[in-house]
């Protein structure tokens, strides 16, 4: 069976979509990178996907002008690169029903919190000023309500004394590059779906991916 093809959105630095695109090198990989697409020409991993040799696609929502242009243009770039599943990446713009609709079951983001917790922005602010013990990332489909879907799998770290949210990002962070790849080679391989508004596992091992970080 060939690899499946996946579409990548972003919109800034780009290194849950680098850690995506070096996973794809390995030769057990189920999947390959069929494009990048930021909705920032200037984005910072725009020139990561250029680099590694992938195709690289630039649409600017402000000159597209509205959030149906942007979706209709995305949407066209994806089949014109044959992507079959989309993983967005710091992907930051919120997405019309009616494209979400098209890609359901086969779109997924993370969300750099443990959902349904701090959904939308400036996650780790919000966590520490909760005063939660643990906080984490989410790797979850992507539903027409922002960050609502169905969770697949969760990084779970501690929050440490004098954390600010810059500290407690950078903890956060690697497990997000620990965890994506992971759930989209499972996704891949067709060990993940939805169903009825859950995620659901063919296996243990699909189930199982989520994360505790030691330390
Ligand atoms: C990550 O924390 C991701 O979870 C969130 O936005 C950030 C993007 O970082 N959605 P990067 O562009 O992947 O480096």
């Amino acid at each position: 069976m060939g690899r499946k093809r996946v579409g990548i959105l972003i919109s800034g630095r780009g290194s849950n979509m680098a850690s995506l695109v070096d996973a794809a090198k390995q030769e057990t990989c189920a999947y390959e990178i069929a494009c990048v697409i930021s909705n920032r020409p200037d984005a910072q991993g725009l020139q990561i996907a250029e680099t590694a040799g992938i195709a690289a696609v630039a649409l600017d929502h402000k000159a597209l002008g509205t959030r149906e242009a942007l979706d209709a243009a995305i949407h066209d770039a994806l089949l014109a690169h044959e992507a079959e599943l989309v993983a967005c990446a710091g992907f930051m713009r919120i997405m019309t029903s009616d494209f979400i609709a098209k890609w359901d079951g086969r779109m997924i983001n993370i969300h750099p919190s443990l959902l349904p917790l701090f959904k939308g922005v400036n996650t780790h602010e919000r966590a520490l000023r909760a005063g939660v013990r643990v906080h984490g990332c989410s790797v979850h489909f992507i539903s027409a309500e922002l960050d609502a879907g169905a969770i697949i799998a969760q990084g779970v770290v501690k929050v440490m004394p004098g954390d600010d949210a810059d500290t407690l990002a950078a903890r956060v962070l690697p497990v997000e590059h620990r965890i994506y790849p992971a759930v989209l080679n499972a996704l891949a391989e067709g060990r993940i779906g939805l169903e009825n508004g859950r995620a659901v596992f063919s296996d243990n091992d699909a189930a199982g991916l989520s994360v505790l970080a030691s330390g």
